[in-house]
């Protein structure tokens, strides 16, 4: 909501966000992408460089690939070498931890190897039920995943953050994580990049037409980033909103509905494309947009964006009153001053 009076400087809004006990000068994390092809070394080294720089987070792409392939580690471990101290995450698909028709579960030593390979701070577990029903080679036994995160939970030595990869993570869902010792949600809900459509692509380029059908049937499958961010923000858990962020603004609206940072894929990942000079650009434009948000909301700090106040319209409120989160969100109150 705007505050046609704020009571505070543009110039002193804290801008900082804590997430898993780190204090990030930002509330942003790159979104995990990339990893184990040529081009990847290059990327993830100019996406940590300015990770490290901006006081940001970052993750990185799933790292199958380097168990698989030793030679292709330094396609992530260059991400630790460029951002010594930057908050990094891990990344592993949930069809990894569970036993596959052609492929056994990882064991306890392949995921410290994930997790020592970047110095990880955390580890992601993305669930990607959507991407594997689509692609050909698609992973889709799961039954057992909860469990295999509970287990993965227990023994991890860094904190377990569960990421949807585009089709959203339900409140209930997020109980049932939340049960399992995950300590962290990414929503990735609709809206942004969809996994199921690029899926789809690859599928035609295998010109294997029934399974590029059915990705771009299920391009907009799932539950929507706001949506998915006012469910789980009740749940009690630090909560990341991937999927469609594209500006500081996306990103202010997000955590006065409960984020705690947002994740952000594709935009970075064609910023990095261009150049390192395209990903500070494309961070400044966020945070002069989010510290307008925050200004104009008259809030301090950007952790207080949830006591300005919001009004949700359209199709989010109609989800969100048939799924039951309104109260979640109705509780938040504008502050006295
Ligand atoms: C090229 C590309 C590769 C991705 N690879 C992974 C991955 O390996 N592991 C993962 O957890 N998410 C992966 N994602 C999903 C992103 O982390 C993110 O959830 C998604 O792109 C939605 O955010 P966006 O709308 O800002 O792009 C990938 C996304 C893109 C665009």
């Amino acid at each position: 909501m705007h505050d046609a009076l704020p009571d505070v400087d543009a110039a002193e809004v804290d801008l900082h966000a804590t997430f898993l006990g780190r204090k990030l000068a930002l509330p942003l994390v790159i979104s995990g992408m990339t990893g184990g092809h040529g081009r990847a070394l290059a990327v993830n080294e100019l996406l940590a460089r300015v990770a490290e720089k901006r006081g940001i987070a970052m993750g990185v792409g799933s790292q199958r690939a380097a168990l698989r392939d030793p030679m292709l580690v330094p396609t992530y471990s260059v991400v630790r070498q460029s951002a010594p101290t930057a908050f990094v995450i891990a990344n592993v698909g949930i069809s990894q931890l569970v036993k596959q028709d052609r492929e056994a579960a990882l064991g306890a030593r392949d995921l410290n190897e994930i997790v020592s390979m970047i110095k990880a701070n955390a580890l992601a577990v993305h669930l990607n039920y959507l991407e594997e029903s689509v692609q050909p080679e698609g992973q889709t036994r799961a039954r057992g995943a909860l469990a295999a995160i509970r287990a993965l939970t227990k023994r991890s030595r860094v904190p377990v953050i569960a990421k949807e990869t585009g089709a959203g993570i339900t409140k209930e869902v997020a109980l049932r994580l939340r049960r399992a010792g995950v300590k962290a949600i990414d929503v990735g809900g609709v809206g942004g990049t969809s996994i199921a459509a690029v899926e789809a692509m690859r599928a035609a380029a295998q010109s294997d037409m029934a399974r590029m059908s059915l990705g771009n049937r299920f391009r907009d499958w799932g539950v929507p980033t706001a949506v998915a961010v006012a469910g789980v923000a009740g749940v009690g858990l630090p909560l990341i909103a991937t999927g469609g962020v594209r500006s500081g603004l996306d990103a202010a609206k997000a955590i006065a509905l409960g984020a705690t940072l947002v994740g952000v894929g594709r935009p970075l990942l064609q910023a990095a494309l261009r150049g390192e000079q395209s990903v500070e650009q494309w961070i400044s434009e966020f945070e002069l947009e989010l510290r307008t948000a925050v200004f104009l909301a008259g809030v301090r700090r950007v952790v207080d964006l949830p006591k300005a106040g919001l009004v949700i319209t359209g199709a989010s409120r109609q989800w969100i009153e048939q799924l039951g989160y309104r109260r979640t969100v109705l509780r938040q109150k504008r502050p006295r001053r």
